[in-house]
């Protein structure tokens, strides 16, 4: 029996100019390289300029990975973008990345699942390819959450940072099994009851304002390993695999401690964990394929390998995507 599997033909990323290190945060915060480091494992991160939107980002990440997928921005007929930083509060950033590629044909929407963005656009985009709806997408996760953040709250604008990171999916017939290259399956959960443990203090329909981020550490702590192995059990077993079969864990990039936690209780040897967090912070959205983008690069993914793809964050959602390069 064959099927439709959306094959992954090249990823793009694309990091702001501007580095930000623990100790320069330090000399305007109460803070410390040590603290931020042991607690989080985060060193840098990039913020983008003031003139440099989302959407700025998310087409240079798109530009990247058409490159590298060495297809023409014509051939794309679908464009998803995760982000909870849009440029505006309509239209949505899709639509800028569009137009920026010079796209006018297919449909460009956004999607809004803050730091598990990047998998359910990638599920979203699944859908529409098997389905036959489409034949190639873009899938971006861009954001810029320095826009977004309290610059006076300690607890939280130490953890974030500016970036964007894109994939070409493309629908192709294939056998049907574990063998076949492209996503194999994906696993979307969300949970309402946590809505105000990691959120936005403001929007267009309460307050009219943009708002900050807040958040429960500790309870975003508490929740996250659970989360996170749920899905990819799931995922497991979706498809028969387990933990020995994966080349790489590619997890969202918020904290180390919360990565080393969930490989250790899913048994993923660390030396399969793909770490970016310590280059750039946390991107929400953007993290999973900026952090797989490096591991592309520096040829560490290879064709045929086993991804795990894994995300969690406000609402709270969470989810995974196992995916054969
Ligand atoms: N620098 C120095 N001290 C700080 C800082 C800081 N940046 N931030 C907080 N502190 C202080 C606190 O004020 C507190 O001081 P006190 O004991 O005098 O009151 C002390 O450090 C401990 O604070 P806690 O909040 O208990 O610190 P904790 O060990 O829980 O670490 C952290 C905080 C890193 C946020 C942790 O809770 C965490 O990792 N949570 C997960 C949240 C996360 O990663 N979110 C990312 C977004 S969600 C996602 O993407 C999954």
């Amino acid at each position: 029996m064959t099927a439709i599997r959306s094959v992954v033909l090249g990823c793009g990323s694309y990091l702001p100019q501007k580095v930000l290190t623990n100790a320069e945060l330090a000399a305007r915060i109460d803070t410390s390289d040590d603290w931020i480091v042991q607690r989080t494992g985060i060193r840098q991160r990039h913020i983008a300029a003031d003139d440099e939107f989302t959407s700025h980002l998310g087409i240079n990440a798109a530009r990247a990975a058409l490159a590298d997928a060495g297809v023409d921005a014509q051939s794309i007929d679908l464009i998803v973008v995760a982000t909870s930083t849009p440029d505006n509060t309509f239209p949505a950033t899709a639509v800028a990345i569009q137009n920026g590629l010079g796209i006018n044909h297919g449909a460009a929407f956004d999607l809004q699942a803050v730091c598990s963005g990047f998998i359910f656009a990638l599920a979203t985009a699944d859908n529409f390819l098997r389905s036959g709806a489409y034949k190639r997408a873009l899938v971006i996760g861009a954001e810029t959450f320095s826009r977004i953040l309290d610059w006076e709250d300690r607890t939280t604008c130490v953890l974030f940072g500016d970036g964007a990171g894109a994939v070409v999916l493309d629908a192709q017939e294939q056998s049907g099994g574990t063998a076949d290259r492209g996503i194999l399956t994906t696993h979307l959960r969300s949970d309402g009851r946590h809505k105000s443990k990691l959120y936005v203090d403001g929007g267009p329909g309460s307050t009219r304002t943009v708002g900050h981020l807040r958040m429960e550490g500790k309870e975003v702590f508490k929740h996250a390993v659970g989360m996170i192995t749920d899905v990819i059990i799931d995922a497991f077993k979706a498809t028969g695999t387990s933990a020995d079969d994966l080349d790489w864990f590619i997890p969202h990039q918020a904290n180390k401690r919360i990565i080393d936690a969930s490989a250790h209780k899913l048994h993923i040897a660390p030396q399969k964990v793909v770490l970016t967090v310590d280059m750039h912070g946390n991107t929400s959205a953007a993290s999973i394929p900026l952090a797989l983008c490096v591991a592309v690069r520096d040829g560490r993914v290879k064709k045929g390998d086993l991804v795990m793809l894994e995300a969690m964050g406000g609402g709270f959602t969470w989810g995974s995507a196992l995916v054969r390069w």
